[in-house]
């Protein structure tokens, strides 16, 4: 079976991954202790044995409490080189990396701090890996949205660092339409933009992230399948859905990885793309994705090959590259 070599070895993008998400069990009690943090784990074995999720917000309470070692720039810069080394060993060739500034700037750490620190190991992966990388800032949902208007002005002073921004945190009682005039700013200001919807919450939630927010790809998104007139509209207008299969099973989406959605997606026409949401929490990195994914569902290498294609046609790379990619 040549499959799981395809999988590995083809090119691909990765549109749907938190960095503070990456960051694996063992780099946080080293930045624990070069920062002098206390954590509420005896040992990185102890703070494994805590990731058993039964919902998004069971994930959200570790994931932030993990976010709490990052203080200084090298430490935000070490966190996206780890990150990034991951991915060029799954021949990923670009990527979008999500970041949570507010998680940082509420803890008292300077925008500027996470800013350079990421944007600095984006620079060095095209130089060092030959891996494209670029940086989108999401507000989180949970906040209010004049704590994310607030979060805009801190970061406008860095805005040719990051292409785009999205809505991630507690899907559901936060609804998209809740940040409609700060993403109407974000769009007058030339951002890409992109949210979190139909992960845990209704179809509505989609609909409204495309017709209030007018985003451009939808985050997650497998809740759609419950909708048949929001399917022929995400077919229709070709946008993207960034789907995380390994997330979405950690997180109880899914009992298992057969009852998956994707295929039926892919069926319907929809650009559906695989991406790894948060790796160092859901257990895999990209072609852990799509080995998984692929060895539980009927799958072939067209769907590999499309899923590829989908990736790159659904990225913020410039028209011209794209054309080389697809
Ligand atoms: N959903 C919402 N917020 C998040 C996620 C997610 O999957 N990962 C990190 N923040
Ligand atoms: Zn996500």
């Amino acid at each position: 079976d040549r499959l799981p070599a395809l999988l590995r070895l083809m090119p691909k993008a990765e549109l749907h991954i938190h960095i503070e998400g990456s960051l694996e069990p063992e780099l946080i009690f080293a930045l624990a202790r070069r920062n002098g943090v206390a954590l509420p784990y005896a040992s990185v074995d102890a703070l494994r044995s805590a990731y058993a999720f039964t919902n998004l917000q069971s994930f959200l309470d570790i994931y932030y409490a993990g976010a709490s070692v990052l203080l200084t720039e090298q430490d935000f810069y070490d966190m996206a080189r780890a990150y990034l080394l991951k991915a060029a060993q799954d021949n990923v060739i670009h990527t979008e990396l999500f970041f949570d500034p507010q998680t940082h700037t509420a803890r008292g750490v300077p925008m500027e701090t996470v800013i350079n620190g990421l944007h600095r190991a984006c620079v060095d992966a095209q130089a060092e890996m030959g891996v494209s990388a670029s940086l989108i800032l999401c507000f989180l949902r949970h906040l209010s949205e004049e704590d994310a208007f607030e979060t805009l002005e801190q970061a406008l002073p860095f805005q040719d660092k990051f292409i785009g921004i999205g809505l991630d945190s507690g899907e559901v009682g936060n609804p998209p339409e809740k940040f409609a005039r700060v993403f109407a700013r974000c769009r007058e200001l030339g951002f890409h933009l992109v949210a979190h919807a139909g992960e845990e919450g209704p179809p509505a939630y989609v609909w409204t992230a495309l017709d209030v927010l007018k985003v451009e790809r939808i985050d997650h998104g497998v809740q759609s399948s419950r909708d048949a007139l929001l399917m022929q509209r995400l077919a229709q207008d070709r946008i993207a859905l960034t789907v995380c299969p390994l997330s979405n099973l950690k997180l109880c989406v899914f009992p298992d990885l057969a009852s998956h959605n994707l295929r039926q997606l892919l069926d319907a026409g929809l650009a559906a793309t695989v991406n790894s949401d948060d790796p160092a929490y859901f257990g895999g990195y990209m072609n852990e994705n799509f080995t998984q994914t692929f060895a539980a569902g009927p799958f072939n290498a067209e769907h590999a090959y499309r899923l590829a294609r989908n990736s790159f046609e659904a990225s913020f790379i410039d028209e011209a590259a794209k054309a080389r990619h697809i």
